[in-house]
């Protein structure tokens, strides 16, 4: 029987230390110390010995037991170990390797004319509104005092949806102005920037879709002086503090007085010159005081409000700023062309 326990130890032992893994080794365990494992087998013939040899026999068996137990406990930390050496190597992150190059894109300078645009107003109290660009033809016309048989509205400018003409790709931002005075609690500053749709074929100063910028003021006792002068100092502040301001009377079916703002070149200071076209002023923008019966379709008395708008196209302004001379350059994303702003 020592025999035996001694070939056992060797053969146990051996196998332990020659595990590749956690399974390999609790096969082993179960093998040699298991309930039905070889060294419970040679304990269960204790009872064929003499009573000298027993005692013997079982200490000797105790300390195989307790051999193979500390085998066992020593690979399994090994293997873990080794595991873990494994890993961490394969795992392993180089933070020495460059990393890939991202492409960054660009702020686009009509959107950065349109921020600079927004923060002066915002300054001045006036709220950001945004508005559907699919629009009924009463807000987009009618409300504003643009009826049936106006050149505005013929077919061959607007992208109608309906035979009916009852719907359409808006032309302009203004029908934001009767959104505001339908929804919005009087007083109203508000500034309203967004895409217009009109059947232009894309050349160097025309596209189809383009941005224009709506601004409305109501309230109690609001005149023309307010118009001049809010206007004045938004030109101010984006071309800088020296701009002279002219306003030359104009027709817009939905204003009365009607008006155009330009502002003196700010290149040849109105001597003329090729920024200017030889004029020496650069028109802005179309402005003028609400029409009474806009004011009156939308539910407000004009007896008791008054209010001025304007409206302005955006990418004509971001290309008079930077100097860009081909609209399509503003739509065509080139970020070559984008980084030089
Ligand atoms: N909606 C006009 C256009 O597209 C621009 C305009 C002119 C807007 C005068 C206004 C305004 O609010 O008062 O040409």
């Amino acid at each position: 029987m020592k025999e035996l326990l001694r070939e056992l130890r060797g053969r146990a032992l051996s196998a332990i230390e020659k595990a590749e893994n956690a399974e390999a080794l609790e096969a082993l365990r179960v093998q040699y110390l298991g309930k039905k494992g070889e060294l419970t087998a040679v304990l269960k013939q204790m009872g064929k010995l003499s009573a000298e040899e027993r005692p013997v026999m079982g200490q000797l068996a105790n300390e195989l037991r307790s051999a193979v137990e500390k085998t066992l406990e020593q690979r399994r930390t090994a293997l873990a170990e080794a595991l873990l050496q494994r890993r961490l190597r394969d795992e392993a992150v180089d933070v020495t390797i460059p990393g890939e190059p991202h492409r960054m894109g660009h702020r686009h300078p009509m959107y950065a004319v349109l921020d600079e645009i927004k923060q002066i107003f915002i300054g001045m109290g006036f709220e950001i509104l945004d508005g559907p660009e699919v629009e009924q033809s009463v807000y987009n016309f009618d409300k504003l005092n643009t009826d049936e048989g106006h050149p505005a509205r013929e077919w061959s400018d607007t992208f109608y949806f309906a035979e009916d003409s009852s719907r359409l790709l808006r032309t302009q931002t203004s029908p934001m102005q009767i959104h505001a005075m339908e929804t919005r609690p009087l007083p109203i500053r508000m500034v309203a920037p967004g895409r217009v749709y009109r059947k232009d074929e894309v050349d160097a100063t025309h596209s189809p879709m383009f941005h224009q910028v709506e601004g409305m003021v109501i309230d109690k006792g609001v005149t023309m002086a307010d118009l001049k002068g809010t206007l004045d100092q938004v030109a101010k502040r984006l071309y800088g503090e020296g701009t002279v301001t002219r306003f030359r009377p104009h027709h817009f079916p939905f204003t009365e007085p009607s008006c155009e703002m330009d502002i003196q070149c700010y290149k040849c200071h109105g001597a003329g010159c090729p920024t200017c076209k030889g004029e020496g002023w650069i028109e802005l923008l179309g402005a003028g005081m609400i029409h009474p019966r806009v004011l009156r379709m939308s539910g407000i008395d004009p007896d008791v409000y008054s209010g001025w708008a304007f409206g302005f196209g955006l990418e004509r302004m971001a290309m008079g700023r930077f100097k860009i001379g081909d609209l399509r350059l503003i739509f065509e994303n080139d970020v070559r062309f984008l980084e030089q702003f």
